[in-house]
Protein backbone atom coordinates (compact mmCIF):
# COMPACT_ATOMS: atom_id res chain seq x y z
CA UNK A 1 0.00 0.00 0.00
CA UNK A 2 1.54 3.22 -0.82
CA UNK A 3 2.33 5.42 2.60
CA UNK A 4 0.23 8.11 3.04
CA UNK A 5 0.50 11.18 5.42
CA UNK A 6 -2.06 10.35 7.28
CA UNK A 7 -1.37 6.68 8.08
CA UNK A 8 0.23 7.27 11.25
CA UNK A 9 -2.29 9.85 12.70
CA UNK A 10 -4.76 9.85 15.48
CA UNK A 11 -7.67 12.62 14.09
CA UNK A 12 -9.48 14.87 16.56
CA UNK A 13 -13.12 16.22 15.99
CA UNK A 14 -13.79 19.20 16.89
CA UNK A 15 -17.77 20.77 17.23
CA UNK A 16 -16.83 24.22 16.37
CA UNK A 17 -19.99 26.25 18.15
CA UNK A 18 -18.97 24.58 21.48
CA UNK A 19 -15.02 24.13 21.44
CA UNK A 20 -13.86 27.48 23.02
CA UNK A 21 -15.31 30.60 22.68
CA UNK A 22 -12.74 33.73 22.38
CA UNK A 23 -14.78 36.38 22.12
CA UNK A 24 -17.40 35.54 24.63
CA UNK A 25 -20.44 36.14 22.74
CA UNK A 26 -21.87 32.68 23.61
CA UNK A 27 -20.65 30.50 20.90
CA UNK A 28 -17.78 28.67 19.76
CA UNK A 29 -15.07 29.87 17.02
CA UNK A 30 -11.99 29.72 14.94
CA UNK A 31 -10.23 32.07 16.82
CA UNK A 32 -10.92 29.74 19.82
CA UNK A 33 -9.44 26.76 18.03
CA UNK A 34 -6.90 28.58 17.43
CA UNK A 35 -6.02 29.16 21.61
CA UNK A 36 -6.52 26.15 22.24
CA UNK A 37 -4.12 24.44 19.58
CA UNK A 38 -1.56 23.76 22.69
CA UNK A 39 -3.69 22.15 24.08
CA UNK A 40 -4.29 19.60 21.21
CA UNK A 41 -1.09 19.45 20.56
CA UNK A 42 0.14 18.29 24.26
CA UNK A 43 -2.91 15.98 23.40
CA UNK A 44 -0.97 14.52 20.88
CA UNK A 45 -3.59 14.33 17.84
CA UNK A 46 -2.38 15.70 14.64
CA UNK A 47 -5.51 16.12 12.61
CA UNK A 48 -8.69 18.13 13.55
CA UNK A 49 -11.22 17.96 11.94
CA UNK A 50 -13.89 21.01 12.16
CA UNK A 51 -17.40 20.49 11.75
CA UNK A 52 -19.24 23.34 8.93
CA UNK A 53 -17.60 26.79 9.43
CA UNK A 54 -19.28 27.88 6.34
CA UNK A 55 -22.52 31.22 6.42
CA UNK A 56 -25.57 29.53 7.86
CA UNK A 57 -28.80 30.34 9.02
CA UNK A 58 -27.83 27.49 11.68
CA UNK A 59 -31.32 25.35 11.31
CA UNK A 60 -28.85 22.32 11.89
CA UNK A 61 -25.90 24.19 13.24
CA UNK A 62 -23.82 25.15 9.99
CA UNK A 63 -25.22 21.87 7.93
CA UNK A 64 -27.27 24.16 6.12
CA UNK A 65 -24.98 25.93 3.91
CA UNK A 66 -25.81 29.33 2.69
CA UNK A 67 -22.74 30.02 1.26
CA UNK A 68 -19.76 27.95 0.59
CA UNK A 69 -17.15 30.76 0.29
CA UNK A 70 -17.90 33.02 3.34
CA UNK A 71 -16.88 31.83 6.77
CA UNK A 72 -19.52 32.29 9.67
CA UNK A 73 -20.05 34.83 11.20
CA UNK A 74 -20.48 33.11 14.39
CA UNK A 75 -17.35 31.53 13.67
CA UNK A 76 -15.26 34.82 12.62
CA UNK A 77 -13.58 35.03 9.63
CA UNK A 78 -11.43 34.07 6.52
CA UNK A 79 -8.15 35.47 7.59
CA UNK A 80 -9.33 33.97 10.68
CA UNK A 81 -9.48 30.66 9.47
CA UNK A 82 -5.87 31.20 7.45
CA UNK A 83 -4.86 31.68 10.94
CA UNK A 84 -5.59 28.50 11.91
CA UNK A 85 -3.96 26.96 8.90
CA UNK A 86 -0.81 28.78 9.69
CA UNK A 87 -0.93 28.13 13.56
CA UNK A 88 -1.45 24.64 12.70
CA UNK A 89 1.05 23.83 10.35
CA UNK A 90 3.27 25.26 13.33
CA UNK A 91 3.01 22.51 15.02
CA UNK A 92 2.75 19.72 12.14
CA UNK A 93 -0.71 19.43 12.71
CA UNK A 94 -3.31 19.22 9.52
CA UNK A 95 -6.73 20.35 9.49
CA UNK A 96 -9.94 18.84 7.22
CA UNK A 97 -13.17 20.58 6.88
CA UNK A 98 -16.79 19.41 7.18
CA UNK A 99 -17.92 18.91 3.27
CA UNK A 100 -21.91 19.18 3.35
CA UNK A 101 -22.46 18.20 -0.75
CA UNK A 102 -26.01 16.61 -0.13
CA UNK A 103 -27.98 19.82 0.21
CA UNK A 104 -27.61 23.58 0.73
CA UNK A 105 -29.82 25.88 3.00
CA UNK A 106 -32.87 27.52 1.99
CA UNK A 107 -31.73 30.63 1.64
CA UNK A 108 -28.64 29.71 -0.38
CA UNK A 109 -28.70 32.08 -3.69
CA UNK A 110 -29.01 28.78 -5.34
CA UNK A 111 -32.53 27.95 -4.34
CA UNK A 112 -33.53 31.01 -3.68
CA UNK A 113 -33.54 31.54 -7.81
CA UNK A 114 -34.75 27.94 -7.72
CA UNK A 115 -38.02 28.91 -6.00
CA UNK A 116 -38.57 32.33 -7.39
CA UNK A 117 -40.22 31.84 -11.32
CA UNK A 118 -39.66 35.67 -11.71
CA UNK A 119 -35.60 35.29 -11.38
CA UNK A 120 -33.96 35.40 -14.05
CA UNK A 121 -32.15 32.51 -13.76
CA UNK A 122 -34.73 30.11 -12.29
CA UNK A 123 -34.80 27.40 -15.01
CA UNK A 124 -30.93 26.91 -14.26
CA UNK A 125 -31.02 27.06 -10.47
CA UNK A 126 -34.20 25.25 -10.48
CA UNK A 127 -32.97 22.14 -11.98
CA UNK A 128 -30.09 22.24 -9.12
CA UNK A 129 -32.93 20.35 -7.04
CA UNK A 130 -35.18 17.84 -6.94
CA UNK A 131 -39.10 18.74 -7.67
CA UNK A 132 -41.77 17.02 -8.39
CA UNK A 133 -45.68 18.00 -8.81
CA UNK A 134 -48.29 17.18 -6.46
CA UNK A 135 -50.10 13.95 -6.53
CA UNK A 136 -53.58 14.13 -7.28
CA UNK A 137 -55.63 11.67 -5.50
CA UNK A 138 -59.41 11.90 -5.56
CA UNK A 139 -58.76 15.61 -6.89
CA UNK A 140 -56.74 16.79 -3.56
CA UNK A 141 -53.45 17.66 -3.77
CA UNK A 142 -50.99 15.15 -2.18
CA UNK A 143 -46.99 14.80 -1.44
CA UNK A 144 -45.59 13.05 -4.10
CA UNK A 145 -44.48 9.97 -1.85
CA UNK A 146 -44.75 9.05 1.91
CA UNK A 147 -41.00 9.32 2.28
CA UNK A 148 -39.98 10.24 5.56
CA UNK A 149 -36.60 12.59 5.72
CA UNK A 150 -34.00 11.85 8.85
CA UNK A 151 -35.15 14.12 11.23
CA UNK A 152 -38.94 12.90 11.34
CA UNK A 153 -41.39 14.63 9.26
CA UNK A 154 -42.21 14.37 5.24
CA UNK A 155 -39.59 14.84 2.91
CA UNK A 156 -41.52 17.24 0.76
CA UNK A 157 -42.06 20.70 1.00
CA UNK A 158 -44.31 22.85 -1.06
CA UNK A 159 -44.09 25.90 -3.34
CA UNK A 160 -46.65 27.60 -4.19
CA UNK A 161 -45.15 29.50 -6.88
CA UNK A 162 -44.14 26.71 -9.22
CA UNK A 163 -47.50 24.02 -7.48
CA UNK A 164 -44.31 21.79 -6.68
CA UNK A 165 -42.88 19.92 -3.98
CA UNK A 166 -38.49 19.95 -2.85
CA UNK A 167 -37.27 17.02 -1.82
CA UNK A 168 -35.31 17.71 1.77
CA UNK A 169 -34.27 14.26 3.42
CA UNK A 170 -32.93 16.19 6.51
CA UNK A 171 -35.06 19.66 7.59
CA UNK A 172 -36.80 21.42 5.37
CA UNK A 173 -34.95 24.56 5.31
CA UNK A 174 -31.92 21.71 3.66
CA UNK A 175 -32.99 21.16 0.20
CA UNK A 176 -31.11 18.65 -1.51
CA UNK A 177 -28.96 19.08 -4.83
CA UNK A 178 -29.75 17.42 -8.22
CA UNK A 179 -26.47 15.55 -8.52
CA UNK A 180 -27.40 14.45 -11.80
CA UNK A 181 -26.82 18.14 -13.19
CA UNK A 182 -23.16 18.54 -14.73
CA UNK A 183 -23.38 22.50 -14.10
CA UNK A 184 -24.32 21.85 -10.26
CA UNK A 185 -21.16 19.81 -9.84
CA UNK A 186 -19.03 22.05 -11.46
CA UNK A 187 -20.35 24.40 -9.61
CA UNK A 188 -19.20 22.43 -5.96
CA UNK A 189 -15.61 21.28 -7.55
CA UNK A 190 -14.96 24.74 -8.37
CA UNK A 191 -15.63 25.44 -4.69
CA UNK A 192 -13.97 22.43 -3.12
CA UNK A 193 -10.99 23.04 -5.27
CA UNK A 194 -11.32 26.69 -4.12
CA UNK A 195 -10.58 25.30 -0.10
CA UNK A 196 -7.90 22.88 -1.14
CA UNK A 197 -6.10 25.77 -3.01
CA UNK A 198 -6.67 27.69 0.49
CA UNK A 199 -4.44 25.37 2.22
CA UNK A 200 -7.30 22.43 3.56
CA UNK A 201 -5.69 19.15 3.92
CA UNK A 202 -8.67 17.13 3.27
CA UNK A 203 -12.53 16.83 4.26
CA UNK A 204 -15.03 15.04 6.02
CA UNK A 205 -17.87 14.45 3.15
CA UNK A 206 -21.06 14.73 4.77
CA UNK A 207 -24.21 12.27 4.05
CA UNK A 208 -21.57 10.87 1.30
CA UNK A 209 -24.24 8.20 0.73
CA UNK A 210 -26.89 10.34 -0.28
CA UNK A 211 -26.06 12.04 -3.31
CA UNK A 212 -28.32 10.05 -5.29
CA UNK A 213 -32.11 9.52 -5.74
CA UNK A 214 -34.76 7.30 -6.90
CA UNK A 215 -35.72 9.53 -9.51
CA UNK A 216 -38.89 7.05 -10.57
CA UNK A 217 -39.94 8.13 -6.59
CA UNK A 218 -42.18 5.17 -6.29
CA UNK A 219 -44.14 5.49 -3.38
CA UNK A 220 -42.72 4.35 -0.24
CA UNK A 221 -42.32 4.82 4.19
CA UNK A 222 -40.18 5.48 5.18
CA UNK A 223 -38.81 4.94 1.94
CA UNK A 224 -35.32 5.67 2.95
CA UNK A 225 -33.95 2.82 0.33
CA UNK A 226 -35.08 5.28 -2.20
CA UNK A 227 -32.21 8.12 -1.09
CA UNK A 228 -29.68 5.59 0.40
CA UNK A 229 -26.81 3.69 -1.01
CA UNK A 230 -27.98 3.41 -4.70
CA UNK A 231 -24.99 2.36 -7.23
CA UNK A 232 -24.53 5.63 -8.76
CA UNK A 233 -23.42 8.30 -5.90
CA UNK A 234 -19.72 6.25 -6.41
CA UNK A 235 -19.99 7.66 -9.73
CA UNK A 236 -19.89 11.36 -8.26
CA UNK A 237 -17.42 10.27 -5.50
CA UNK A 238 -15.19 8.91 -7.93
CA UNK A 239 -15.65 12.19 -9.91
CA UNK A 240 -14.40 14.43 -6.90
CA UNK A 241 -11.90 11.78 -5.79
CA UNK A 242 -9.91 11.64 -9.28
CA UNK A 243 -10.50 15.50 -9.80
CA UNK A 244 -9.81 16.41 -6.97
CA UNK A 245 -8.88 14.42 -3.60
CA UNK A 246 -6.20 12.32 -5.48
CA UNK A 247 -4.25 15.04 -6.99
CA UNK A 248 -4.36 17.06 -4.15
CA UNK A 249 -2.98 14.10 -1.40
CA UNK A 250 -5.78 14.78 0.75
CA UNK A 251 -7.38 13.22 3.34
CA UNK A 252 -11.05 12.21 3.10
CA UNK A 253 -13.62 10.43 5.28
CA UNK A 254 -16.88 9.67 3.88
CA UNK A 255 -19.95 9.32 6.08
CA UNK A 256 -21.80 6.34 4.97
CA UNK A 257 -24.50 4.93 7.66
CA UNK A 258 -25.18 1.08 7.00
CA UNK A 259 -22.11 0.34 4.50
CA UNK A 260 -22.04 -2.81 3.54
CA UNK A 261 -18.09 -4.90 3.44
CA UNK A 262 -18.30 -4.83 -0.45
CA UNK A 263 -19.28 -1.46 -0.35
CA UNK A 264 -16.63 -0.20 2.07
CA UNK A 265 -14.25 -1.18 -0.11
CA UNK A 266 -15.88 0.65 -3.28
CA UNK A 267 -15.53 3.96 -0.86
CA UNK A 268 -12.38 3.57 0.84
CA UNK A 269 -10.05 0.64 -0.06
CA UNK A 270 -6.67 0.66 -1.22
CA UNK A 271 -7.39 1.36 -4.62
CA UNK A 272 -10.83 3.24 -4.14
CA UNK A 273 -10.68 6.76 -5.68
CA UNK A 274 -13.29 7.99 -3.40
CA UNK A 275 -12.38 8.19 -0.18
CA UNK A 276 -9.54 7.47 2.34
CA UNK A 277 -11.40 6.59 5.20
CA UNK A 278 -15.15 5.53 5.78
CA UNK A 279 -17.21 6.12 8.87
CA UNK A 280 -20.70 3.77 8.95
CA UNK A 281 -21.39 3.73 12.43
CA UNK A 282 -22.12 -0.12 12.96
CA UNK A 283 -21.36 -0.20 16.71
CA UNK A 284 -23.12 3.40 17.30
CA UNK A 285 -26.73 1.80 18.28
CA UNK A 286 -26.32 -1.36 19.44
CA UNK A 287 -28.70 -0.81 22.20
CA UNK A 288 -31.97 0.24 20.81
CA UNK A 289 -34.98 -1.54 22.23
CA UNK A 290 -37.39 -2.61 19.31
CA UNK A 291 -40.37 -2.98 21.45
CA UNK A 292 -40.66 0.35 22.32
CA UNK A 293 -43.10 2.19 20.38
CA UNK A 294 -43.46 5.42 22.43
CA UNK A 295 -40.42 6.74 21.47
CA UNK A 296 -38.83 4.24 19.18
CA UNK A 297 -35.56 3.70 17.03
CA UNK A 298 -32.65 5.11 17.84
CA UNK A 299 -34.67 6.72 20.21
CA UNK A 300 -35.25 3.26 22.40
CA UNK A 301 -32.97 2.95 24.96
CA UNK A 302 -32.61 -0.70 25.54
CA UNK A 303 -29.28 -3.04 26.80
CA UNK A 304 -26.22 -2.86 25.18
CA UNK A 305 -25.35 -5.88 22.91
CA UNK A 306 -21.76 -5.97 23.33
CA UNK A 307 -21.16 -8.82 21.22
CA UNK A 308 -22.24 -7.28 18.23
CA UNK A 309 -20.32 -4.13 18.99
CA UNK A 310 -17.02 -6.55 19.69
CA UNK A 311 -18.15 -8.51 16.43
CA UNK A 312 -18.12 -5.20 14.45
CA UNK A 313 -14.98 -4.34 15.67
CA UNK A 314 -13.64 -7.51 14.31
CA UNK A 315 -15.87 -7.38 10.84
CA UNK A 316 -14.17 -3.71 10.09
CA UNK A 317 -11.10 -4.52 11.07
CA UNK A 318 -10.99 -7.52 9.01
CA UNK A 319 -12.43 -5.83 6.13
CA UNK A 320 -9.88 -3.56 6.09
CA UNK A 321 -6.21 -5.83 6.29
CA UNK A 322 -4.27 -5.51 3.92
CA UNK A 323 -7.16 -2.94 1.43
CA UNK A 324 -7.32 -0.12 3.09
CA UNK A 325 -7.58 1.43 6.79
CA UNK A 326 -10.26 1.21 9.17
CA UNK A 327 -11.38 4.21 11.61
CA UNK A 328 -11.70 3.82 15.32
CA UNK A 329 -14.44 5.98 16.80
CA UNK A 330 -16.91 5.98 19.80
CA UNK A 331 -19.28 8.33 18.17
CA UNK A 332 -19.42 12.00 16.80
CA UNK A 333 -21.82 15.06 17.43
CA UNK A 334 -24.45 12.90 16.17
CA UNK A 335 -24.60 10.32 18.86
CA UNK A 336 -25.22 10.12 22.79
CA UNK A 337 -21.84 10.57 25.17
CA UNK A 338 -20.02 7.52 24.87
CA UNK A 339 -19.56 7.25 29.10
CA UNK A 340 -23.60 7.66 29.29
CA UNK A 341 -24.23 5.08 26.27
CA UNK A 342 -21.99 2.46 26.54
CA UNK A 343 -20.10 3.08 29.80
CA UNK A 344 -21.55 4.57 33.43
CA UNK A 345 -21.80 8.17 33.94
CA UNK A 346 -22.51 7.80 37.77
CA UNK A 347 -20.35 5.87 40.46
CA UNK A 348 -18.26 4.19 37.98
CA UNK A 349 -17.84 7.16 35.90
CA UNK A 350 -14.00 7.74 35.77
CA UNK A 351 -13.51 3.91 35.48
CA UNK A 352 -15.59 3.60 32.93
CA UNK A 353 -14.58 6.30 30.37
CA UNK A 354 -10.72 4.38 30.75
CA UNK A 355 -12.24 0.78 29.77
CA UNK A 356 -13.99 2.83 27.10
CA UNK A 357 -10.51 4.26 25.90
CA UNK A 358 -8.56 1.49 26.32
CA UNK A 359 -10.50 -0.97 24.80
CA UNK A 360 -11.23 0.79 21.98
CA UNK A 361 -7.84 2.82 21.44
CA UNK A 362 -5.57 -0.13 21.04
CA UNK A 363 -7.17 -1.74 18.07
CA UNK A 364 -5.96 -1.04 14.58
CA UNK A 365 -6.76 1.73 13.02
CA UNK A 366 -7.21 6.09 12.62
CA UNK A 367 -8.75 7.36 15.50
CA UNK A 368 -11.23 9.94 15.48
CA UNK A 369 -11.30 10.96 18.85
CA UNK A 370 -14.45 13.46 19.60
CA UNK A 371 -14.18 16.77 21.74
CA UNK A 372 -14.29 15.85 25.48
CA UNK A 373 -14.29 12.73 25.47
CA UNK A 374 -10.76 12.63 26.45
CA UNK A 375 -12.42 14.20 29.60
CA UNK A 376 -15.26 11.90 29.98
CA UNK A 377 -17.92 14.27 29.02
CA UNK A 378 -21.48 12.60 29.80
CA UNK A 379 -25.17 13.63 28.56
CA UNK A 380 -27.22 16.50 29.37
CA UNK A 381 -28.90 16.46 32.57
CA UNK A 382 -31.29 19.25 30.89
CA UNK A 383 -35.11 19.23 32.81
CA UNK A 384 -36.68 21.58 29.83
CA UNK A 385 -37.47 20.88 26.59
CA UNK A 386 -36.11 24.58 25.72
CA UNK A 387 -32.81 23.98 26.64
CA UNK A 388 -32.28 21.27 24.21
CA UNK A 389 -31.36 23.35 20.23
CA UNK A 390 -31.09 20.45 17.88
CA UNK A 391 -33.79 21.26 14.98
CA UNK A 392 -34.56 17.28 15.18
CA UNK A 393 -35.58 17.05 18.76
CA UNK A 394 -38.71 19.20 18.38
CA UNK A 395 -40.02 17.19 15.21
CA UNK A 396 -39.82 14.47 17.36
CA UNK A 397 -40.88 15.34 20.50
CA UNK A 398 -43.69 15.85 18.86
CA UNK A 399 -43.68 12.51 17.29
CA UNK A 400 -43.02 10.78 20.76
CA UNK A 401 -46.20 12.48 21.93
CA UNK A 402 -48.05 11.58 19.14
CA UNK A 403 -47.18 8.14 19.95
CA UNK A 404 -48.94 8.03 23.34
CA UNK A 405 -45.49 9.04 25.07
CA UNK A 406 -46.16 11.25 28.10
CA UNK A 407 -43.76 14.14 28.83
CA UNK A 408 -41.52 12.59 31.38
CA UNK A 409 -40.97 8.97 28.79
CA UNK A 410 -40.14 11.54 25.77
CA UNK A 411 -38.09 14.35 27.98
CA UNK A 412 -36.09 11.10 29.22
CA UNK A 413 -35.80 9.38 25.46
CA UNK A 414 -33.99 12.74 24.28
CA UNK A 415 -31.96 12.99 27.81
CA UNK A 416 -30.51 9.80 26.47
CA UNK A 417 -30.78 9.45 23.23
CA UNK A 418 -30.46 13.62 21.37
CA UNK A 419 -27.64 14.73 19.31
CA UNK A 420 -27.20 17.53 21.77
CA UNK A 421 -25.88 15.74 24.25
CA UNK A 422 -22.78 15.43 22.15
CA UNK A 423 -22.29 19.27 21.48
CA UNK A 424 -22.47 20.90 24.75
CA UNK A 425 -19.78 23.37 25.61
CA UNK A 426 -16.62 21.86 26.24
CA UNK A 427 -15.53 21.73 29.73
CA UNK A 428 -12.30 23.62 29.98
CA UNK A 429 -12.68 24.15 34.42
CA UNK A 430 -15.11 24.66 36.53
CA UNK A 431 -16.31 28.38 36.21
CA UNK A 432 -19.95 29.30 35.64
CA UNK A 433 -20.09 28.57 31.95
CA UNK A 434 -17.16 25.40 32.18
CA UNK A 435 -14.11 28.14 31.25
CA UNK A 436 -16.01 27.86 27.56
CA UNK A 437 -16.97 31.44 27.25
CA UNK A 438 -17.86 34.23 29.93
CA UNK A 439 -21.42 34.78 28.62
CA UNK A 440 -24.64 32.49 28.67
CA UNK A 441 -23.80 30.06 25.96
CA UNK A 442 -25.22 29.28 23.12
CA UNK A 443 -26.83 25.75 24.58
CA UNK A 444 -25.96 25.21 28.25
CA UNK A 445 -23.18 23.82 30.05
CA UNK A 446 -23.36 20.37 31.75
CA UNK A 447 -24.03 20.45 35.49
CA UNK A 448 -21.44 18.33 36.04
CA UNK A 449 -18.90 20.63 35.12
CA UNK A 450 -17.55 21.51 38.75
CA UNK A 451 -16.14 17.68 38.46
CA UNK A 452 -15.61 17.29 34.80
CA UNK A 453 -13.17 19.70 33.38
CA UNK A 454 -9.78 19.52 32.01
CA UNK A 455 -8.53 21.72 34.61
CA UNK A 456 -8.98 19.16 37.17
CA UNK A 457 -7.33 16.18 35.24
CA UNK A 458 -4.29 17.78 34.60
CA UNK A 459 -3.11 14.71 37.35
CA UNK A 460 -1.42 11.77 36.05
CA UNK A 461 -4.19 9.41 36.55
CA UNK A 462 -7.18 11.28 35.11
CA UNK A 463 -8.92 10.25 31.85
CA UNK A 464 -7.36 12.61 29.89
CA UNK A 465 -3.85 11.42 31.23
CA UNK A 466 -5.11 7.56 29.96
CA UNK A 467 -5.89 9.42 26.36
CA UNK A 468 -2.49 11.11 26.41
CA UNK A 469 -0.90 7.60 27.48
CA UNK A 470 -2.69 6.18 24.29
CA UNK A 471 -2.29 8.55 21.50
CA UNK A 472 1.99 8.46 22.59
CA UNK A 473 1.98 4.66 22.42
CA UNK A 474 -0.09 4.31 19.30
CA UNK A 475 2.43 7.22 17.52
CA UNK A 476 5.26 5.38 19.38
CA UNK A 477 4.54 1.62 18.42
CA UNK A 478 2.54 1.91 15.18
CA UNK A 479 -0.30 0.29 16.73
CA UNK A 480 -2.92 2.49 13.04
CA UNK A 481 -1.33 -0.48 11.12
CA UNK A 482 -0.84 -3.21 13.81
CA UNK A 483 -2.82 -6.58 13.69
CA UNK A 484 -5.32 -7.49 16.17
CA UNK A 485 -6.77 -11.20 17.03
CA UNK A 486 -9.93 -11.33 19.41
CA UNK A 487 -11.09 -14.23 21.96
CA UNK A 488 -14.55 -14.70 22.92
CA UNK A 489 -16.47 -12.45 20.53
CA UNK A 490 -19.67 -13.86 21.94
CA UNK A 491 -19.11 -12.71 25.82
CA UNK A 492 -20.97 -10.22 26.82
CA UNK A 493 -19.07 -9.26 29.44
CA UNK A 494 -15.62 -8.99 28.57
CA UNK A 495 -13.21 -7.68 25.54
CA UNK A 496 -9.98 -9.37 25.26
CA UNK A 497 -7.75 -9.08 22.24
CA UNK A 498 -4.30 -9.30 20.97
CA UNK A 499 -2.91 -6.24 19.21
CA UNK A 500 0.33 -7.33 17.50
CA UNK A 501 2.62 -4.48 16.11
CA UNK A 502 6.47 -4.49 14.73
CA UNK A 503 7.72 -4.44 18.02
CA UNK A 504 5.45 -5.61 20.90
CA UNK A 505 2.63 -8.16 21.64
CA UNK A 506 -0.36 -5.89 23.40
CA UNK A 507 -2.96 -8.44 25.61
CA UNK A 508 -6.20 -5.99 26.17
CA UNK A 509 -8.15 -7.56 29.04
CA UNK A 510 -11.58 -5.59 30.36
CA UNK A 511 -15.31 -6.12 31.72
CA UNK A 512 -17.49 -4.03 30.06
CA UNK A 513 -20.28 -4.23 32.57
CA UNK A 514 -21.18 -2.94 36.18
CA UNK A 515 -20.59 -6.23 37.32
CA UNK A 516 -17.65 -8.37 39.03
CA UNK A 517 -17.14 -11.26 36.44
CA UNK A 518 -15.26 -14.41 36.66
CA UNK A 519 -12.86 -14.57 34.06
CA UNK A 520 -9.63 -17.50 33.41
CA UNK A 521 -7.22 -15.79 31.06
CA UNK A 522 -6.75 -17.59 28.08
CA UNK A 523 -3.29 -16.39 27.48
CA UNK A 524 -0.24 -17.19 29.94
CA UNK A 525 0.94 -13.72 31.17
CA UNK A 526 3.99 -14.76 32.25
CA UNK A 527 6.19 -13.34 29.45
CA UNK A 528 3.89 -9.94 29.87
CA UNK A 529 4.25 -7.07 31.77
CA UNK A 530 1.38 -4.95 32.97
CA UNK A 531 1.47 -1.54 31.13
CA UNK A 532 -1.83 0.06 31.87
CA UNK A 533 -4.57 -0.17 33.77
CA UNK A 534 -7.58 1.10 35.84
CA UNK A 535 -7.35 -1.05 38.55
CA UNK A 536 -5.67 -3.78 40.74
CA UNK A 537 -5.30 -7.21 39.08
CA UNK A 538 -7.11 -9.93 41.05
CA UNK A 539 -6.70 -13.88 40.46
CA UNK A 540 -9.82 -14.74 38.19
CA UNK A 541 -11.74 -11.90 38.86
CA UNK A 542 -12.87 -8.76 37.04
CA UNK A 543 -14.77 -6.00 39.04
CA UNK A 544 -16.80 -3.57 37.26
CA UNK A 545 -15.11 -2.32 34.57
CA UNK A 546 -11.48 -3.39 35.21
CA UNK A 547 -9.66 -2.95 31.92
CA UNK A 548 -5.72 -4.01 32.09
CA UNK A 549 -3.10 -3.57 29.17
CA UNK A 550 -0.09 -5.87 29.10
CA UNK A 551 2.65 -5.99 26.65
CA UNK A 552 5.57 -7.95 25.93
CA UNK A 553 8.36 -7.52 23.60
CA UNK A 554 8.67 -9.78 20.59
CA UNK A 555 11.62 -11.53 20.20
C1 LIG B 1 -24.71 14.35 8.79
C2 LIG B 1 -24.23 15.19 9.94
C3 LIG B 1 -25.40 15.64 10.74
C4 LIG B 1 -26.27 16.49 9.85
C5 LIG B 1 -26.66 15.75 8.57
C6 LIG B 1 -27.20 16.69 7.54
O1 LIG B 1 -25.31 13.17 9.21
O2 LIG B 1 -23.30 14.48 10.71
O3 LIG B 1 -25.03 16.34 11.89
O4 LIG B 1 -27.43 16.86 10.53
O5 LIG B 1 -25.56 15.09 7.97
O6 LIG B 1 -26.20 17.50 7.00
CA1 LIG C 1 -17.55 33.50 19.79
Amino acid sequence: MQQKWWHDATIYQIYLRSFFDANNDGIGDIKGVVSKLDYLEDLGVEVLWISPHYDSPMDDNGYDVRDFYKVSADYGTIEDFKTLLSEARKRNMKIITDLVLNHTSDEHPWFKAAKDPSHPEHEKYKDFYIWQPPKMVDGTRKKPTQWKSWFGGPVWEYVEALDEYYLHIFSKKMPDLNWRNETMRAELKTMIQWWVDLGVDGFRVDASNHLEKNWSFPEGDPGQENFSSLPKHHEYLQELGEEIFLPNDLLTIGEAGGASREEALQYAGKDSKEFSLLIQFEHCWADTDDSNHLTPGKWAKGTVDWPAIKKSFAKWIKTYENEGFHTIYWHNHDQPRVVSHYGNDGQHWEKSAKMLAMSLYMLPGIPIIYYGEEIGMTNVDYEHLEQFRDVEVFTEYQNFINNGASHDTAMQALKDRARDNARTPMQWDDTTYGGFTQTQPWIDVNQNKDTINVKAQQTSHSILSTYKALIKARKKDDINRARATFHDLDDPETFVYETHTENNDYLIIANLTENTVTYRNQVPLDDYELWMSNSEPKQDTLEPFDTFIYYKKRT
